[in-house]
């Protein structure tokens, strides 16, 4: 089963057809810039050409670098403002010429992860970090997500930890390597000292790079790991999101087979919107 996973970030969006039962691509991905100034039209006019692309007519599921609750989007940190408040799954839906599922990207990119990748078969807390243009957060008990964390916006030392930490804080500000690792290390201790997860999963464009910053880190209790599906988790997020006989909008654990060693308890948890449990898998509950 494949499904158009379509990511809209800050910088780029980009999308790539997806085999569900392995999370890998089954085309090479295709990117765009993220038009300027984002606003609504302009980025669904780009999901049109997304899908247009790959003549795709299957399942599609999108990322959006905000909240999204029931299909509108709450916040728009690195979009233009039009965003808020809008239903923007209608709006994307109407570009896609179909039903779309839509999600928060560090949450796909999160649900990937702990089905395909560095997160596979982890119990307990799990919390997944992305540095790109903004600081994207997916929070995970026992596989179950907690939908819509917005841990990249923690006030530290009188700042958004984004405008510190993110991939694009280091381009802007010209920092080094050691310069930003002493931000990143600064920002995930406050995490850790917040959620005290014992694995963080480190995403975005910049984990390509990790060899450069993760050993600069100091005074971490949470082993912290690059993220195996490296930036392209979110778009296999995203399509994990659209699978047709899925009841939940992405299933942590949705490959073959579930995390095996997650316990029944967590295989079994309901979600936080409380409808959307599927026997034998965890459900991240995502408030699509
Ligand atoms: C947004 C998050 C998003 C992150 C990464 C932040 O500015 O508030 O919702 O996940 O950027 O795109």
């Amino acid at each position: 089963m494949h499904a158009l996973g379509i990511d809209i970030g800050g910088t780029g969006m980009k999308a790539a057809p997806v085999d569900l039962d392995t999370g890998t691509f089954v085309a090479d991905r295709v990117k765009i810039a993220t038009p300027r100034p984002a606003v609504p039209d302009a980025v669904a006019e780009v999901v049109q050409k997304l899908v247009d692309t790959f003549s795709w007519s299957g399942p599609i599921g999108i990322t959006f670098p905000g909240v999204v609750m029931n299909g509108v989007t709450r916040t728009a940190a690195n979009l233009d403002n039009a965003w808020i408040g809008l239903d923007a799954r209608a709006l994307l839906s109407k570009a896609a010429g179909q039903d779309v599922r839509l999600l928060n990207d560090a949450d796909a990119a999160g649900v990937a992860e702990m089905t395909f990748g560095a997160g596979k078969g982890e119990p307990g807390t799990v919390f997944m970090v992305t540095f790109g243009t903004g600081i994207g957060s997916a929070l995970f008990v026992d596989g179950v997500l907690v939908p819509n964390t917005e841990f990249g916006h923690l006030e530290i030392r009188g700042k958004d930890a984004e405008a510190r930490a993110s991939e694009r804080a280091k381009t802007a500000h010209d920092m080094n390597w050691k310069q930003w690792a002493k931000n990143v290390n600064e920002y995930l201790e406050h995490i850790q000292a917040l959620v005290y997860p014992q694995l963080i999963i480190v995403g975005g464009g910049i984990s390509r790079q990790s060899e450069k910053f993760l050993p600069l880190l100091t005074g971490m209790h949470a082993r912290v790991v690059p993220a195996a599906m490296l930036n392209d988790a979110g778009i296999a997020g995203a399509a994990m999101s659209a699978h047709p006989g899925s009841a939940a909008p992405v299933r942590a654990g949705a490959g073959a087979t579930a995390n095996p060693s997650l316990g029944t308890a967590a295989r079994t948890a309901t979600s936080t919107t409380g409808d959307r449990g599927l026997p034998g898998f965890p459900s991240p509950g995502l408030p699509e």
